[in-house]
């Protein structure tokens, strides 16, 4: 581990993945802080609808997203505050679901977004997942993971969630919804979803939550050993 930086883990990975999840799992185990910067993206969806800005209209839509403070409460629960109001409810409609992946190509959007999470990770520790963590966000996280499941497989998850908060949608309905979104996220020219280089690709189809979640601590303590390891050698070379 970087010593004088903060613990970073950032877990990358398509819709459906298991990505929150997970990395919420993670955060709750190593008592370290989880970051879901799609909660972000899907914020400044929410305050776009509310406001009525054509969603195509990328000047007003940057300016809303550099004018908008988005805060977390530092503890598992899923708490976001935007201009000083709770978001945590509205952010997971279909209909924010459908114009978020729009409004996150604007390269404002994202750069505004972007740099409000690296501020997140200089306060502490932190578990953070998206799109782009491991690749532009966190370039030097400690631990790169990248979750992926068959879109079948993303999709069934996703249904069944959706049905448990009373949303009746088809599982038809849900995978043309998730292709959609992946074709999106992975096609846009401003940082595209992809694996960082250095991460660890997951499969997480037939795995169960406590599984992915295990392995994850123990790649994290395996980093921190090697870490200390660093430390005792260099501390050997100076004497
Ligand atoms: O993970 P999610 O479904 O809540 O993400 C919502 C949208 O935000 C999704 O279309 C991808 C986008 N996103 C992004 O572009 N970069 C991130 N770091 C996180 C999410």
């Amino acid at each position: 581990m970087d010593s004088g930086k903060n613990l970073q883990i950032a877990i990358d990975g398509p819709a459906g993945a298991g990505k929150s999840t997970v990395a919420r799992a993670v955060a709750q185990k190593l008592r370290i802080f989880y970051l879901d910067t799609g909660a972000m993206y899907r914020a400044i969806a929410c305050k776009v609808l509310k406001k009525a800005i054509p969603v195509d209209d990328e000047e007003k839509v940057s300016k809303l997203a550099e004018e908008t403070e988005i805060a977390f409460d530092h503890d598992a629960e899923r708490h976001i505050w935007c201009d000083g109001r709770d978001y945590a409810d509205e952010i997971r409609s279909p209909e924010v679901s459908r114009i978020v992946p729009l409004i996150a190509v604007y390269p404002r959007v994202r750069k505004r977004l972007v740099s409000l999470q690296r501020r997140e990770a200089e306060l502490g520790a932190v578990v953070m997942d998206g799109r782009d963590i491991g690749t532009h966000v966190l370039p030097k996280a400690d631990l790169k993971i990248f979750l992926t499941a068959s879109s079948a497989e993303r999709a069934r998850r996703r249904w069944l969630e959706l049905k448990a908060k009373g949303q009746d949608l088809t599982l038809e309905e849900v995978l043309t919804d998730l292709e959609t979104r992946d074709k999106q996220d992975t096609e846009r020219a401003e940082s595209p979803l992809r694996s960082a280089a250095d991460a660890l690709i997951i499969d997480t189809t037939g795995l169960s939550v406590d599984d992915i979640v295990c392995k994850i601590v123990e790649y994290v303590s395996d980093i921190s050993e090697q870490g200390k390891e660093k430390s005792i050698r260099n501390i050997g070379m100076k004497n």
